[in-house]
């Protein structure tokens, strides 16, 4: 944040002086200014729904009488989180959406919150003495990503090659059991494919892993031993198929056939 501050004002100066070269030493003056007036840094936080946050101003002085902590939600509604008198020593949270997860540290200024949801997203300012501060906290909490669940699919021609596909719309990444990180395909209409040469280790497994920036979860294995296992289970299932097959046809068609002979011999007579 700080770098990004001094690199703006990096450029303003330099824009500044090349397009009014004229008027360049007042320029860098209101410049100069600006640098010291904003000297406390805003935060950008990114949290997952169910984390815990706290911002703490830079700086506060003393004597304190009152703190509110203001939130503003994306669409300019402003609530007050939550309210600090020194007179009467009362914490407030009027706001339902800051209730029983809000707590302030009246020395310091520090708000923290609990099991942020989605609506706690937004620009945080504190007013101390019912001065608001220059401090801008911004929050925003993102959904945490679900656990992955790999699909397992065959390929047409191919008895030694497998997809394995992650049908996810979060950035994904790929491992296999020696950590090393695979390149997926996209897959359609959503996630990323990785295609499985058998390599005869039964122990060798695969991975997909979801992460967007707040929270990250990784799939259960899928090892060779359970593709191969798939493969057998494949084989297995079809040849029950057909001995059920012969136990359920043969014997009516026995009889029948049994039948008929009998039938042909009498008639003969
Ligand atoms: C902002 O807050 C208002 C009032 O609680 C609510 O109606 C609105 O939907 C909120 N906007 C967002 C984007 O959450
Ligand atoms: C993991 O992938 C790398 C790169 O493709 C490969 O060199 C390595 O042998 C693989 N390890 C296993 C256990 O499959």
């Amino acid at each position: 944040m700080c770098n990004r501050h001094s690199e703006q004002q990096k450029k303003c100066i330099k824009v500044i002086i090349r397009k009014m070269p004229l008027r360049r030493l007042m320029l860098i003056t209101i410049c100069v200014v600006f640098i010291t007036t904003e000297a406390v840094s805003d935060e950008n936080v990114k949290k997952a729904v169910g984390d815990e946050v706290s911002f703490r101003p830079t700086n506060i002085d003393p004597p304190v009488s009152s703190i509110t902590w203001k939130h503003k939600n994306s669409s300019g509604f402003v609530v007050k989180a939550i309210e600090w008198d020194a007179d009467d020593y009362v914490f407030s949270t009027p706001n339902q959406r800051f209730k029983g997860i809000t707590a302030l540290d009246e020395k310091t200024g520090q708000i923290t919150l609990t099991y942020l949801t989605v609506k706690h997203s937004g620009l945080y300012t504190i007013d101390i003495n019912s001065k608001e501060m220059q401090q801008r906290f911004s929050l925003e909490v993102m959904e945490r990503v679900p656990k992955p669940v790999i699909k397992i699919k065959k390929v047409k021609g191919n008895p030694d090659v497998v997809h394995l596909i992650c049908e996810y719309s979060e950035p994904i990444i790929w491992r296999n059991s020696s950590g090393e990180i695979l390149i997926g395909s996209l897959h359609h209409p959503k996630g990323e494919f990785i295609t499985v040469e058998f390599t005869g280790n039964p122990d060798n497994f695969y991975t997909c892993t979801l992460g967007n920036g707040v929270s990250t979860e990784t799939s259960d294995p899928v090892y060779e031993r359970d593709l191969i296992q798939d493969l057998w289970g494949f084989v297995i299932v079809s040849v029950s198929m057909v001995f059920i097959m012969l136990f359920l046809f043969i014997p009516p068609c026995h009889d029948y056939c049994a039948d008929c002979c009998r039938r042909r011999k009498t008639s003969q007579k």
